[in-house]
């Protein structure tokens, strides 16, 4: 055995089988499109695998998968996040093998101190939650915006604050015609109706709690699910949610992986600073509008993966439920 061996052999016993399930039963936490937790894993003794869960992409809504490899990249973060919480520094391969591109990437414990970076995240793993309620009109930190920034950087992705007033007016109009136009694409409305309608004690999909009621919440180019049941906070009039574009130079699989990583960078990094925050992606479901994005609201030669809004609740605004995930044992794989 040489000393390198031997160092990898120390790391990985300091991990510990327990540690790297344990990673994974918190990156279980991780956002996706629909709350589908298109993922399933595997767990050995000393890496953990990930992989796409094919069964739970949405046909109709995401018809080349690429909303599943952003939750998938979100999933992967957080796992790395959560190894480093755990004090156990990683390296990550993706798309390891050539033969199963579902095979996403494969996360092996290393010697030496988790990334500051990462391990700065961990309390925020069960914090965050997608809140979909308008924000108030409260400027956000630049500092803030900047390590968001930041931190999708380093996970290769670019993060466009849309402020231009022109640029912000043409997106809201590009994503109000998502809003306007998806439910008439074959197989949208039928997915949309089962991911938000699951049967009782469902570990998965929507609920009409983590959905505002269309009194508390009907701008255009928010509107995205049936009327829900969140209701009542203090009312802060139009929407003071800031808008951020995620874009990456490629438009590969290793690409939309990489956005998803740098998704979950900026969401867990924003909870970090008291903001709240939603994932947006309907518009970027539908090829000709992404294009529109990119070329007539943005002007950016990168490509859209999706929209984040960030912003300040109004003050006493209740606290969001958890929305439910598929336990570990549903989601190893044998
Ligand atoms: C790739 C992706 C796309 C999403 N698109 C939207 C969206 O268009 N609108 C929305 O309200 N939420 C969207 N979400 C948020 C999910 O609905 C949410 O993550 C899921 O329901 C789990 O809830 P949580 O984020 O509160 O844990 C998206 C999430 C991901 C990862």
């Amino acid at each position: 055995m040489t000393s390198d061996d031997h160092s990898v052999t120390t790391a990985i016993d300091a991990a510990g089988y327990g540690t790297l399930r344990h990673a994974v039963e918190l990156a279980l936490q991780a956002p996706s499109v629909h709350n589908t937790q298109p993922w399933c894993w595997q767990i050995g003794s000393d890496r953990i695998e990930l992989f796409a869960d094919r069964n739970r992409r949405l046909v109709g809504t995401d018809p080349d998968g690429r909303d599943m490899l952003i939750s998938c990249g979100a999933a992967l973060h957080h796992v790395r996040v959560a190894l480093a919480g755990l004090g156990t520094a990683s390296v990550t391969e993706r798309l390891p093998d050539p033969e199963n591109r579902d095979h996403l990437a494969t996360v092996r414990p290393v010697p030496g101190r988790p990334d500051p970076a990462d391990s700065a995240l961990f309390a925020q793993l069960g914090r965050r939650h997608t809140d979909r309620r308008p924000f108030a009109p409260v400027p956000i930190s630049p500092a803030a915006v900047r390590v968001m920034i930041d931190r999708a950087s380093r996970a290769g992705a670019l993060l466009l604050p849309v402020t231009d007033p022109t640029a912000l007016a043409r997106l809201r109009v590009v994503l109000s015609d998502a809003a306007a136009s998806q439910p008439h694409r074959p197989g949208y409305l039928s997915e949309l109706l089962i991911w938000t309608h699951r049967y009782a004690n469902a570990r998965d999909g929507i609920p009409a709690t983590s959905v505002p009621s269309r009194t508390v919440h009907d701008a255009e180019h928010l509107k995205r699910f049936p009327s829900g049941r969140l209701q009542a906070q203090p009312s802060v009039g139009q929407d003071g949610g800031l808008l951020l574009a995620l874009a990456t130079t490629g438009d590969d699989s290793l690409s939309r992986l990489c956005a998803g990583e740098a998704m979950s960078a900026v969401l867990l990094s924003a909870t970090r600073s008291g903001l709240a925050t939603t994932p947006l992606s309907q518009a970027l479901e539908i090829s000709e509008i992404r294009e529109r994005i990119r070329t007539v609201a943005l002007h950016i030669p990168e490509y859209p993966q999706l929209i984040i809004r960030i912003g300040h609740l109004a003050p006493g605004a209740a606290p969001l439920p958890a929305t439910p995930r598929r336990p570990l044992a549903s989601v190893l794989q044998r």
